[in-house]
C-alpha cells in the first residue's frame, strides 16, 4: 500500500487552535500523549493541504527564519526551508563551514548577530548537547532543535510519529525495535519520548558497546506528562528475539563519525552481526514497517533489499518531514501570537 492509498480516517486532521502552547521546540521529554497527537493531527491536516502545490500559507509573513547548521545535513535542513517559506516567511542558511563560525566567533554573539540581522526563528543543528537552550536564552524569538549532540532531534521523531500512526494508526499494544548504533544517536533518544508516550513498547537492540546503558533507568523513571504511565522500554541484545513480533522497525545509521577507536571489531562483522536482513525482517510482524531516519550506510545497518522494499516508509518519512516541519512552525507561532 502506497502512502496515497491510505484511509484518511487513522488520522483526523485537526485544527491549529489544538496546537500544544510550546514556543520553542527543544525536545520532547514534557511532551503529553494528547501534545504529540495535536501535532500530528495539524502535520497530517499540512500533508493533506500540501497536495495542492500552489497552496501557500501567510502563518510566517513577516518573520525572519534561519537554519544555522554546525553539522551536515540534507533532509533536516531543506525540509525545515521548504516547510518555513511554505508558511510565509524569509528564509536565509547559514552553513557554520562558511560563516564567522571559523574565526572564532562564540554561539551567543552569532545568535545576536542573526538577531540584528531581523531573525526571528532559529533552527540550529549542533554538535553540542543543548545548543538550543543556550539560543534559548539569547534570542527573544523561536528556537527550534534539528538536532543536538547525542540529545535530541525533536522533529525527526515527530515526523516518525506521524508515518507510524499513519500507517498503523494507534500505537498502544504495538511493538517498535529500535536497531544499532542507540549510543551515539539523538535520534533514538527523543524518538523514546515519543513512542513511549504514546503507549508503544520501544526495544532497544544494540551491539554493547553501542547500547546506551543508563537509558532505559532515565526515561523508565520520567511517567508520560498528563497520563503518569510508566514508559515501556526493554534492552534486547540478540536481533531476532528483537525482531520477533516487531511492528516497526527503525534501523539508526552506524555514526561512524562519532565511532571512538575500539567500540566495534569492524564494520563488516557489525554488518553480519546487526544488520537489517531480509531474513531477519521476516521475524517481525506481516506489515511491519521499516524506517530509517537518513542518512543510510546500506550495506552496513541495512541491506539495499530491505531499505527499497515494500516494507521501507523511508521516502515516506522524508515527504511527511515537511508537513511536520510546518506543523512544528505553525505551533511556535501561534504561542507567540505571530498568527
Ligand atoms: N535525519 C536527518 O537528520 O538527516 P539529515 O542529517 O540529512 O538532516
Amino acid at each position: 500500500m502506497t502512502a496515497e492509498t491510505l484511509p484518511a480516517r487513522l488520522l483526523p486532521a485537526s485544527a491549529p487552535d489544538a496546537l500544544p502552547p510550546y514556543r520553542d521546540l527543544i525536545d520532547l521529554d514534557g511532551w503529553s500523549p494528547r501534545d504529540l497527537s495535536a501535532l500530528i493531527a495539524r502535520a497530517a491536516w499540512f500533508r493533506e493541504a500540501l497536495g495542492d502545490p500552489k497552496r501557500r500559507f501567510e502563518t510566517l509573513r513577516g518573520q525572519t527564519m534561519v537554519t544555522l547548521f554546525y553539522e551536515n545535513s540534507t533532509r533536516t535542513r531543506v525540509s525545515f526551508e521548504r516547510a518555513g517559506r511554505l508558511l510565509g516567511a524569509d528564509v536565509f542558511s547559514v552553513a557554520a563551514a562558511s560563516s564567522s563560525v571559523t574565526k572564532g566567533e562564540s554561539l551567543r554573539d552569532t545568535i545576536e548577530t542573526l538577531q540584528a540581522l531581523g531573525a526571528t526563528i532559529i533552527v540550529v543543528r549542533s554538535s553540542q548537547s543543548g545548543a538550543p537552550d543556550v539560543i534559548a536564552r539569547h534570542l527573544r524569538g523561536a528556537v527550534l532543535n534539528a538536532g543536538d549532540g547525542w540529545r535530541g532531534h525533536p522533529t525527526q521523531a515527530l515526523l516518525d510519529l506521524f508515518t507510524i500512526m499513519r500507517r498503523l494508526g494507534p500505537l498502544a499494544g504495538r511493538k517498535a525495535v529500535i536497531l544499532g548504533d542507540i549510543l551515539h544517536s539523538r535520534v533514538a533518544r527523543s524518538n523514546l519520548w515519543s513512542l513511549t508516550a504514546m503507549g508503544a513498547e520501544v526495544v532497544l537492540c544494540a551491539p554493547p558497546t553501542l547500547m546506551a546503558p543508563d537509558v532505559v533507568a532515565a526515561y523508565t523513571t520520567r511517567p508520560v506528562p498528563g497520563t503518569g504511565a510508566t514508559r515501556r522500554i526493554t534492552v534486547e541484545p540478540r536481533i531476532e528475539a528483537a525482531l520477533a513480533g516487531a511492528d516497526v522497525v527503525m534501523a539508526l545509521r552506524l555514526q561512524k563519525e562519532r565511532q571512538q577507536a575500539g567500540l566495534l571489531p569492524s564494520i563488516r562483522e557489525y554488518s553480519q552481526r546487526w544488520g537489517l536482513t531480509p531474513e531477519r525482517l521476516a521475524l517481525a510482524n506481516p506489515g511491519a514497517l521499516v524506517m530509517h531516519p537518513g542518512p543510510m550506510n546500506e550495506g552496513v545497518e541495512i541491506a539495499p533489499e530491505v531499505a527499497h522494499s515494500e516494507a521501507a516508509v523511508i521516502e515516506e518519512q522524508v515527504t511527511n518531514g515537511v508537513a511536520t516541519r510546518m506543523a512544528a512552525l505553525e505551533m511556535i507561532a501561534r504561542a507567540r501570537a505571530w498568527a
